[in-house]
């Protein structure tokens, strides 16, 4: 819990624009899209928009077994920052080669073998990969060092209204590109034949993902907050904004996406190999136009990854502060170096270390799968439980409503969604994604 001398937010605008700063991120932009492309499109989106609910929680039990949960975030925000940091790194690469043009001289209609030869030789090379992701670490290294404030809510204050101004524009341009009817209806029309188990589950973990929950970073961001915060109010402003990033992220890449003529379900890759020609391809007619939708784009995700990655930073670095008791500053040095480490494993497991394997996946995928389908539902469980359970209900209920100065129905519900809907709800998309059920 706070105690009067801890770091806090300086403004309500800042809060709702560092906590959406951590959750709008490369899962929005990035992430979104693919999972709706191979699920069935606005299917998805539908049972999306049903799983996002509000969570947050507080260290209110003096159990170890509760006092530890709040570990396996610090554990798995660290793990998901050291492969984080090497996709953000791709992304500032290919914010400088849409700047130099590279990404439009490579085009050639109907064929993306020259983009596909592009990231696969960039992603399997050494060093260039590598130094990307060392300048990005760099970025988020003197944002966690320059203070909760200083650093954290005044670069989110400055990064986030600018990503919404690009998403704006991008949105604007894509409406007019010539697959924007098609790319639209996709996006709206549910088609439920598509929608499996799978799908389901697929949708209830994009939401844990792109809304930031259970991996410490809104916790550690919430104990920033001052006491009059209205957490639900918030809760409910940041789930708002970050479904609408994803969804105009969507309408960014549907319609580029159709007019090129490309299949939506083009997995992974989509951001690297197929976008840069659809650009080409729907804004090609007037050159300026598909240069400046290719700089903005790739400049977006350079953003949105830098505030989440922040949020990421800040778990361990707080943690590491608090508990052993060192400056802010070299607790930060502490995660830099062990990001940058862990990092570069990740990063080099794309090329020199492929044959390196943990149960049968690279160092890369096993990070991705191990943070997003077992810790992260896995810390959802107990979360719910404890809050749910464990935690009297009174104390919760004080403090969701302020010390009784809210309205408590809100509160009410979520307790109870919190002790019989969450834990059923996230253990079966836990044992769903493990194949069990
Ligand atoms: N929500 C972030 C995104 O959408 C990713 C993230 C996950 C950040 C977990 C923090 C914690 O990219």
């Amino acid at each position: 819990m706070s105690s009067p001398s801890r770091a806090s937010f300086g403004s309500k605008f800042g809060i709702i624009m560092a906590a959406a700063g951590s959750a709008v991120g490369l899962g929005n932009i990035w992430r979104f899209p693919i999972e709706t492309g191979q699920n069935g499109g606005a299917a998805f989106i539908l049972i999306y928009i049903i799983a996002i609910a509000p969570h947050a929680y507080k260290k209110l039990s003096s159990h170890p077994f509760w006092s530890n949960i709040g570990f396996i975030g610090v554990l798995g925000g660290s793990l998901i920052l050291c492969y984080y940091v090497v996709v953000a790194g791709w992304v500032l690469k290919y914010m400088f080669l849409s700047l130099d043009g590279t990404l439009s001289t490579l085009f050639v209609p109907g064929d993306a073998s020259g983009y596909e030869s592009l990231f696969g030789n960039f992603v399997s090379s050494p060093w260039s990969p590598l130094l990307f992701m060392v300048l990005f670490v760099l970025m988020c290294h003197f944002a966690i060092a320059a203070g909760v404030r200083k650093g954290i809510e005044k670069l989110s204050k400055i990064f986030m209204p600018a990503l919404f101004v690009i998403l704006i524009v991008l949105v604007g341009f894509s409406l007019f590109a010539p697959g924007a009817q098609e790319g639209l209806s996709f996006l709206f029309h549910p088609d439920f034949s598509k929608l499996t188990t799978g799908s389901v589950l697929s949708a209830i973990a994009q939401a844990f993902y792109s809304l930031s929950l259970c991996m410490g970073c809104l916790c550690t961001y919430a104990s920033y907050f001052g006491k009059d915060v209205n957490i639900v109010k918030s809760a409910v402003s940041i789930s708002v904004i970050d479904t609408m990033v994803a969804i105009m992220a969507g309408l960014i890449i549907f319609p580029a996406v159709f007019s090129a003529g490309i299949s939506p379900q083009s997995g992974p890759s989509l951001a690297f190999i197929a976008l840069p020609g659809a650009f080409q391809q729907a804004f090609g007619s007037v050159p300026a136009v598909a240069y400046i939708v290719s700089v903005l784009f790739y400049a977006l995700l350079v953003l949105a990854a830098l505030t989440s990655a922040i949020s990421l930073y800040e778990v361990p670095t707080a943690y590491i502060h608090e508990t052993w008791h060192i400056r802010r500053r070299y607790a930060a040095l502490v995660v830099t170096a062990v990001c940058l480490m862990l990092g570069t494993v990740c990063s080099l497991s794309m090329g020199v270390l492929g044959d390196l394997h943990i149960f049968g996946k690279s160092v890369f995928d096993f990070l991705d799968y191990f943070c997003t389908t077992i810790m992260m539902p896995l810390s959802g469980v107990f979360i719910a439980i404890f809050l749910g359970w464990v935690v009297k209900r009174d104390i919760f209920m004080d403090d969701v409503t302020n010390g009784r100065t809210l309205r408590a129905a809100p509160a009410g519900v979520i307790h109870w969604l919190l002790r019989w809907v969450a834990p059923i709800l996230l253990l079966a998309a836990f044992l769903g994604v493990l194949g069990v059920i």
